[in-house]
């Protein structure tokens, strides 16, 4: 028997593969002479963006030194890589700059913009991979949960309201039910009444009836959805 350990990556990852590919569709698909579709995607694409620099300095700050602590080097190699982001970050916006500045080239812009995405995201894919597995098993045979639970508090004590809410709105119709209820559950058991609340409510137009009606029977918090 595999016993579960606390994983301080699989929630918020799963909550960036959805922002990331629906953000890819979204590009792959815009209409660049529509001016609102257009400045949507833009800013899901910068929200994106920004939240990608943030999650990294998140595991700078709280996980990386957490595995040099106990194993010295087992952080380099996802420390160098997080380096390594803001340029493309960087570049990204600067395409995407061209696609709200080029009237007559923009669909060659969005193009553009399409496949730069896809490789950051391609580079994404298997950096979150690296951490899920390599990182994870540093974090597990070094801690325990209860230290590893700890540094989790540490984190999302450390994340504002307005970004909590975003990460939520991804991470909820990401989640399978069961994680998607002990998420809930820890924010009720932690958070106060009304922020708990508020991120519930985030989440609820992204999930479908069933699943609404499913974490609002397990947390009994909210009344079922008709
Ligand atoms: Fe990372």
């Amino acid at each position: 028997m595999t016993e579960t350990r606390i994983d301080l990556y699989a929630s918020i990852h799963k909550a960036l593969r959805s922002f990331m590919a629906d953000t890819l569709s979204a590009v792959g698909r815009i209409d660049v002479d529509d001016a609102g579709e257009r400045s949507a995607v833009l800013a899901q694409l910068r929200s994106l963006l920004q939240l990608l620099e943030h999650h990294a300095s998140i595991e700078d700050e709280f996980i990386h030194p957490a595995m040099q602590a106990r194993r010295p080097g087992s952080a380099d190699g996802a420390a160098a890589e997080h380096r390594r982001q803001p340029a493309a970050l960087d570049e990204l916006r600067r395409l995407a700059e061209g696609v709200e500045r080029a009237a007559g080239q923009r669909a060659a812009a969005a193009q553009a913009l399409y496949r730069q995405l896809s490789l950051l995201i391609a580079e994404n894919l298997a950096h979150m991979h690296e951490e899920e597995t390599v990182n994870n098993a540093v974090l597990w045979a070094e801690y325990a949960d209860d230290e590893l639970a700890a540094i989790h508090d540490r984190i999302v004590a450390s994340i504002g309201e307005q970004e909590m809410a975003q990460v939520i709105r991804w991470m909820v119709p990401s989640l399978t039910p069961h994680e998607r209820a002990g998420l809930f559950g820890t924010l009720q058991a932690k958070a106060p009444a009304e922020v708990f609340q508020r991120l519930l409510e985030a989440a609820r137009p992204h999930l479908a009836p069933r699943d609404w009606n499913r974490l609002s029977f397990g947390i009994a918090a909210a009344p079922l959805a008709a």
